[in-house]
């Protein structure tokens, strides 16, 4: 049973570097995507930090850069530079077929959400995807980029091959997302990192309207599956994007504005976030301040207790546990 005194807690990035049982395994697996398609290891993994911390929810451990897979993108991840996909600039490009022969290229996927359906017990699964942009913009960059010039360009040059893209990528999302309902997930993350590059009406075409149409399908499709938006680095756009996408759970970044902590209690969505992971990297006094200062903020609020982004490598454990015991430790009812 949820106890109603208490803040629920995950982590994002929960399941990876910091940890040194994840770090065993990857040495053993050199192929990042290979891991993420290996269904016991993969449930392994996503229960490695239930098992530490004892959170409240467990991440499908897997990748946002699937996708690209899926449409047929080659991706690949190189030690110490994350990931590299040979970019493409239209749909053309790829070896696009269709919808089903893409996601049956990734359907272990669904495995490991039955796995862990199969061992969750009291805690919550959550799936996940990127959003059709932020996934937009590793296929046109090809991989993490600092400047994001490729991809803005595109937007502003090619605005046609980029919708045409983005509607590829919000079906096949969708459809994605609705197998993870299906195979046991209770919550579906949308991973909108790159959110905060865009305004206006890009901002409108590129982020709004795909979000609201994969959560409105999700929404339509089954009325159990909680679904958690997080359109990262919006800033006054988060308003916008909430009034606009209809969410459970808005998930807040360090700079979001603050009438979104009303406008949530209105609307009954919960507020997950949003402590900085680098105040969590860095630990000490300041970390202790700032835990109890996020569940101050949102004590009024449905919170879940969240980083503003996810956990950094190098995080110590014993900073990770802090936060788990304060928050276990926090009662909303005194
Ligand atoms: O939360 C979890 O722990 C579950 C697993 C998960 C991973 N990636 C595993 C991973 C999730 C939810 C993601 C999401 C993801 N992946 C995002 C959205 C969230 C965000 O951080 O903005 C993005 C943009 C990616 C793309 C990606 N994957 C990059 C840029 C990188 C390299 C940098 C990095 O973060 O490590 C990855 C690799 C990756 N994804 C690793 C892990 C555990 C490290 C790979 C390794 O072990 O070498």
């Amino acid at each position: 049973m949820k106890n109603v005194n208490k803040v629920p807690i995950w982590f994002m990035r929960q399941a990876g570097r910091y940890l040194p049982e994840y770090r065993e395994i990857r040495s053993q697996n050199k192929d990042f995507l290979d891991l993420c398609f290996n269904p016991n290891l993969s449930a392994k993994i996503s229960l490695q930090p239930i098992e530490r911390f004892d959170l409240d929810f467990i991440i499908l451990f897997s990748d946002i850069l699937v996708i690209p897979f899926a449409l047929g993108q080659n991706v690949s991840f190189m030690k110490n530079h994350g990931p590299i996909l040979p970019p493409i600039s239209s749909i053309k490009e790829l070896k696009y077929k269709n919808l089903q022969a893409s996601i049956n290229k990734i359907s272990n996927v669904f495995e490991t959400l039955s796995i862990l359906n199969s061992k969750k017990k009291e805690k919550k699964l959550i799936g996940f995807c990127g959003g059709p942009f932020t996934v937009l913009n590793y296929m046109i960059e090809g991989g993490s980029s600092v400047d994001h010039k490729k991809i803005k360009i595109f937007v502003s040059k090619e605005k046609q091959k980029a919708l045409e893209l983005i509607k590829i990528l919000t079906e096949i999302s969708i459809e994605y997302l609705k197998r993870q309902a299906d195979s046991g997930a209770d919550y579906l993350q949308i991973f909108e990192s790159w959110a905060g590059l865009l305004e206006n009406d890009d901002y409108e075409n590129f982020i709004i309207k795909p979000n609201q149409e994969i959560s409105k399908e999700l929404k339509k499709y089954s009325n159990k599956i909680q679904i958690i938006q997080f359109p990262r680095g919006s800033k006054k756009n988060y308003n916008l994007f909430l009034e606009n996408v209809p969410c459970d759970v808005i998930s807040l970044d360090l700079n979001f504005p603050k009438e979104i902590i009303g406008q949530a209690k209105k609307k009954k969505i919960e507020i997950q976030g949003n402590l900085d992971p680098v105040v969590l990297l860095d630990g000490g006094e300041k970390l202790e301040e700032k835990i109890l200062e996020v569940l101050e903020k949102f004590k009024n609020n449905n919170h879940i207790f969240n980083l503003s982004h996810g956990i950094l490598p190098g995080t110590q454990i014993k900073n990770v546990e802090k936060v788990v015991q304060i928050v276990r430790n926090y009662d909303l009812a005194k």
